[in-house]
């Protein structure tokens, strides 16, 4: 039997709280990312998903508490020392972000932003700019854009220096937080094709954080639905698309606007998610749940799987009824 290989990023019970608040702002996430794997991690906006990718980094807010475990290749991020945080930033771990521009300092030529990390770590300049060459080539761009300031190029040609940036050191997991949020919508779709085609080349794990469930299904292997800080649903995606088992995602999939629904965008999800100041006894969608019961506001659902589908988690205590009874938006 050939051994299972270690997962690029493995986050496991990973429970984070902030000052201020009266319940963990990340409570008990599970969540893996294979080596070459496309993984996207969804939900509305404050659900927990930027704090949950920037663990791998071991970037916490200040004053956070952390338990669980956020591996990287094995190794505990959240237990490491600042010295071999910071080797793993330059090497194994990379990050795009949503605004290029916030990113950049916009005094620097992209040349010396791509080259300062490998230049660090100890790589003569003609060796780092022949990589920084061969990787903005990877990204569409030519040797020109050296040269030139971020305020010279658009904002899509900027998050393809971004991602040549995050691709400098080889790194074996890429952090993508919202990465095509702030294009427009050609850039978007071409940084989209870009991030599926350096996957295939450079078998580079990939977290990808969307708010956007049609983008996550477009690019990704597997889907991670979040809700208020916990895992609501995780499957491949196609079996996520093609039959939801938890409630919040298939309102989510309701709501989700699509070129072909008459009339465009569907109703959005009623009400709000829970506020931080609040603590949550049972399921933490049971306010805005068509299906919640008693036992909902009771007791927190566990993450079930479905025998018949490997791979298809869902913590909702009535599964059976909404796979019975259809779509909440249905109702
Ligand atoms: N540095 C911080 N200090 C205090 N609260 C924060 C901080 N970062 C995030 N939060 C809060 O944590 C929650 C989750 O944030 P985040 O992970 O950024 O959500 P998402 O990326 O899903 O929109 C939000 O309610 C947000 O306001
Ligand atoms: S556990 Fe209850 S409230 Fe939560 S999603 Fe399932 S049916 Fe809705
Ligand atoms: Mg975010």
């Amino acid at each position: 039997m050939t051994p299972t290989p270690v997962p690029v990023l493995q986050v496991q019970d990973l429970r984070l709280t902030l000052p201020g608040t009266a319940r963990p702002v990340l409570d008990g996430v599970d969540l893996t990312v294979g080596a070459g794997e496309t993984v996207a991690l969804v939900g509305e906006s404050g659900s927990g998903k930027s704090l949950t990718s920037r663990t791998a980094l071991g970037l916490l807010p200040p004053g956070a508490i952390a338990s669980g475990t956020v591996r990287v290749e094995g190794e505990d991020t959240l237990t490491m020392s600042a010295a071999r945080l910071r080797a793993l930033r330059t090497g194994d771990v990379a990050m795009v972000f949503q605004d290029p521009r916030a990113a950049l300092n916009p005094l620097r030529r992209i040349g010396d932003f791509l080259t300062e990390g490998l230049r660090a770590a100890g790589t003569k300049q003609e060796a780092a700019t022949a990589r920084a060459v061969e990787l903005l080539d990877a990204v569409g761009l030519d040797a020109s854009a050296l040269g030139k300031y971020p305020s010279q190029v658009s904002g899509g040609m900027l998050q393809r220096v971004m991602i040549a940036a995050a691709l400098m050191g080889d790194p074996s997991l890429l952090l993508a937080d919202e990465p095509t949020t702030a294009l427009d919508v050609v850039s978007q779709a071409e940084v989209i094709a870009l991030l599926t085609k350096l996957r295939e080349r450079f078998g580079t794990g990939l977290l990808f954080v969307t708010h956007d469930l049609d983008l996550a299904a477009a690019i990704s292997d597997r889907v991670y639905v979040m809700y208020a800080g916990r895992i609501a649903e995780t499957a491949p995606a196609e079996t996520l698309f093609a039959g939801p088992r938890h409630p919040y995602t298939a309102a989510l999939l309701a709501s989700t606007p699509r070129p072909t629904a008459q009339g465009g965008r569907l109703a959005a999800i009623a009400g709000q998610p829970p506020d931080l100041r609040t603590t949550i006894e049972g399921c933490a969608f049971a306010e805005r749940c068509p299906l919640a019961t008693g036992l909902c506001r009771e007791r927190a659902p566990e993450p079930l799987p479905d025998p018949a589908r490997p791979g298809h988690l869902a913590a909702c205590h009535h599964t059976d009824r909404l796979v019975a009874e259809g779509t909440p938006a249905d109702a």
